[in-house]
Formats: C-alpha cells, structure tokens, sequence
C-alpha cells in the first residue's frame, strides 16, 4: 500500500465550504491516485482516503450493476448542490412555498440522473426500511456477498474506524445491513456530482464507495486536498464524506454505490430514542 501525506500547505479548508454545489475541475486537483492502491492522510496523519485498486471482482459488482441500475430510478429532487444547481422553494396545493428546498422542476426534466437508496434510514423522527428494500428486498439479498465483502476491507483497513461505525449499528440488527456496519446503501446513476458533504452520514468513519458501468472519466474530488480519485468498474475507495466532494465529467454509462451508516440511526430504538416503524 502506497501511503501519501498531504502537507499543510496543501489544506484549502478555507475555500471548501465556498465550493458547495460547484462543479468539480481538473484545475482543482494536484494529485490524482488511481493506478495503484494508496492511501492518503492529512498533515495531522488522519486517514483522508483509502484506495483499493481491484478489490471488488467482476463476478460480484457485474450483476450488481445489472440490478441495481434498473433499481435507481428516483428524480434527484432532494440533493440541489450534488446537482450543481441552486435549490429553489416547492409550491403547497394552497399555493404557499414549502421550507424545504428543491431542484428545480425545469432542471429534474431535463437530466437524466437517477438515485436509489436501500437499507435503513432515519426521517421525521422515525427509523424505517427504504421503500426500495421494501419492495425489492433482493437488492440486498442477492448481493450480500458483494456488500459484505466491501464491509471486510473496510475492517480490514481502517479497524479504529471501523470499530466506531461497527458501534452504532451493533445492538441493531434490524437497521444494519446483513452483517456489516453499514445502515444504509445509496446508488446513484448518469450524475456528474457538484462538490457537497454528505451531512446524513455518521460523522468520523468512512464511506465506501465504488462505480460501475463502462465509462470515461467521473474522477471524485476532495477539494479541500486537491486530490482526486481515477476509480473503475472493481476499484473500492472508503473516504471522509464531510470533506467536501464532487466527480469531474465523464462519458459512458456510470453508476456509483455507496455503503455508509446514517448519523442517527444508533438512536433507533434506544430508550427515550427514535422508534422503529415500518420495519
Ligand atoms: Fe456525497
């Protein structure tokens, strides 16, 4: 495993926040890592990103790509800055604007972009079963191979990390995914995403993350480090989703699936806590 230390002078943490739903451009980056496995920590030695070149093997992610792509077919109306847009105020059936912000209609019309999200999620207070998972339970089913294996190399690499997501799922049997840490797993398809945090996600821990298809292009890059990742079809990067972070353009047919535990479930079912509904 090749390690990089990121100096200091190279922490643009000033500029991220100023970035937020800009798109990602090959004159950010300054390091791109891609052709070997490597892992990547700040100047403080905190593990940034942790790159695996082939971990996953064909035999696994192609028929997950098989699936999971048709499984993504939700509009992208929730996550305005992933798409590169400004969020605009929806309209109530009594004509008032929502306090919620959304994508514009005119933009969700046009793209072809498309998200899916499976697992367990945390909403209103509530601990729940995706609609997806609910009625295609076989996402997970008939890929649990290929998610445990992700769940492994995760543990595998980042065991302090680990054990700290592993922390808040492990009393939840019925809000974890198999037996991984994860709570949740997000696909999104045919989406260059503009730089955001992912503000859902437990804080501290890695997502893993991983894209499929044939494509060309759809480097992610962390601003803040100016790095960028080459990633295809069988590579695995875990990553810290609240550095903000973004895909350069890319051609072809593209989908990314990331496994992640959401920030409130280790509040689901515990006393005074969120309860468990529609599980
Ligand atoms: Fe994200």
């Amino acid at each position: 495993m090749k390690i990089i230390t990121i100096p200091l002078t190279q922490d643009f943490k000033q500029l991220e926040r100023a970035m937020r739903g800009r798109s990602a451009d090959p004159a950010h980056v300054r390091l791109t890592v891609g052709n070997e496995s490597t892992a990547v920590v700040g100047p403080s030695g905190d593990p940034i990103l942790v790159f695996l070149k082939q971990a996953l093997p064909a035999s696994l992610y192609k028929p997950a790509l098989r699936d999971w792509w048709s499984a993504a077919k939700d509009d992208i109306s929730n996550r305005f800055s992933a798409m590169a847009t400004k969020g605009t105020p929806g309209i109530n059936l009594d004509g008032t604007f929502t306090n919620r912000l959304r994508v514009p209609r005119e933009i969700l019309d046009v793209t072809p972009a498309r998200q899916g999200i499976i697992g367990y999620s945390v909403a209103n207070g509530k601990c729940y079963k995706t609609h997806l998972s609910v009625v295609h339970p076989e996402l997970i089913d008939d890929h649990i191979e290929l998610i445990e294996l992700v769940d492994s190399v995760y543990k595998y690499h980042l065991p302090t990390m680990y054990a700290r997501q592993w922390a808040q799922v492990a009393n939840l049997p019925n809000l974890r995914i198999g037996r991984t840490a994860f709570s949740t797993g997000y696909f999104v398809k045919l989406l260059q995403c503009g730089y955001h945090p992912d503000l859902r996600n437990l804080r501290n821990v890695m997502s893993c993350i991983f894209s499929l298809g044939p494509f060309v292009g759809g480097d992610l890059v962390l601003f803040r480090w100016r790095v960028a990742v080459a990633y295809r079809s069988g590579d695995l990067l875990l990553f810290n989703p609240q550095y903000y972070h973004g895909n350069l353009s890319f051609t072809g047919a593209r989908m990314s699936a990331v496994f992640y535990c959401e920030k409130n479930i280790g509040r689901c079912g515990a006393p005074g806590g969120l309860s468990e509904n529609d599980l």
